[in-house]
């Protein structure tokens, strides 16, 4: 009997991606009005412990919901998505992606992330449970790759994998940047497959962001320990509260920590200045309703297909295919600069 072949360990390609300059980024938020800092800054070893347990708190429902909502429709999403290899962005731990390669078998499941550590665990977790499919994990800095490096397992037709909503940390226009760099390393006939929170009931969006245990307080807070640990700070986490509200304008959660007292902190060298109440911007969390959406998809040069979501519509999973280049249906060529929304 000619059975599939088991495969017992993942392939790893490390590109070593030059670490982000942290002290240039963090000096430039914090020249900005209001200080807003990247979100990604929040996702050291601890923040990422608490992210975890911000996703089971009750008032936060978007990954139970995505994951249920992948879980129950793979099997539709499979047949939307057809063959090729499964490319994932900022895999991480890969915890959402194992119904999906259940009901797809895709050619390759290619997990691309920053953190070697995390990647090498995920795929070794991903290879035993799924022998069958070939697994390779990419350490890299996808928003800077020119290209995906030639590997046998890529030269099919792709099919990129973007859950969680994360694309809500980036402003509208630096979004669209991201979903173009999509296009360009999934390259012609491709699809991708992201996961998008909605607006919703803003008592419900405000508190999902204010769990009532207090871990979105403490991964916001934790902040400033990386600050004082990787910066040199002196922030005192005791002189500043979190706070989190909707900003319909921007269809957003703006996440901040604000100063409870006038006060001068030293941060990578030099003295900030805070008045009483001066929020510093942990992060923001744009939300978008299925049309928003589909604009903002459409600037990146990518149609919308299809779209999943929930019984009570709280978040969709959106399928995407590229616009064919010189196609009228392409408003803004990827060679002109973005316009600003603002
Ligand atoms: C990982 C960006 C999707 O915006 O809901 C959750 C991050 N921060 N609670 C989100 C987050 C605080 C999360 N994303």
């Amino acid at each position: 009997m000619a059975g599939p072949l088991a495969l017992s360990a993942p392939q790893l390609i490390d590109l070593h991606p030059p670490a982000a300059d942290m002290r240039r980024l963090v000096v430039a938020g914090m020249e900005r009005q209001p200080r807003q800092l990247p979100a990604w800054l929040l996702y050291d070893d601890e923040g990422s412990r608490l992210f975890d347990a911000i996703c089971q708190q009750p008032e936060y429902g978007l990954t139970r919901i995505e994951t249920a909502l992948l879980q129950e429709r793979a099997a539709e999403l499979a047949e939307a998505l057809g063959p090729g290899a499964l490319v994932e962005f900022g895999a991480g731990s890969a915890r959402k992606v194992s119904p999906l390669l259940q009901a797809l078998h895709p050619s390759a499941y290619v997990a691309l992330d920053i953190s070697a550590g995390h990647l090498h665990q995920a795929c070794q977790a991903l290879q035993q449970r799924h022998p069958t499919t070939p697994v390779l994990g990419i350490c890299c800095d996808y928003s800077q790759l020119e290209q995906l490096p030639a590997h046998p397992w890529l030269e099919r037709r792709r099919l990129g994998f973007y859950p969680g909503s994360s694309i809500g940390n980036f402003s509208p226009d630096e979004a669209v940047t991201l979903l173009r760099q999509f296009r360009k390393l999934l390259g012609p006939g491709s699809r991708l497959l992201i996961g998008i929170d909605q607006p919703k009931a803003i008592e419900r969006l405000e508190a999902a962001y204010n769990d009532r245990a207090g871990w979105s307080e403490a991964f916001a807070l934790n902040l400033l320990n990386r600050l004082n640990r990787d910066l040199d700070g002196d922030f005192r986490p005791e002189t500043f509260r979190y706070r989190a509200w909707w900003e319909p304008e921007a269809s957003r959660i703006a996440m901040a920590l604000v100063s409870r007292e006038a006060q001068t902190v030293t941060l990578a060298g030099r003295p900030w200045t805070f008045a009483a109440g001066e929020p510093l911007i942990s992060e923001y969390s744009v939300k978008y309703t299925p049309g928003a959406f589909a604009q903002l998809a459409q600037r990146a040069g990518w149609r919308s297909l299809q779209r999943w979501s929930d019984a009570s519509d709280d978040l969709s999973l959106h399928l995407l295919e590229p616009v064919d280049r010189g196609s009228a249906a392409t408003l803004e060529p990827d060679s002109e600069q973005q316009h600003s929304d603002r």
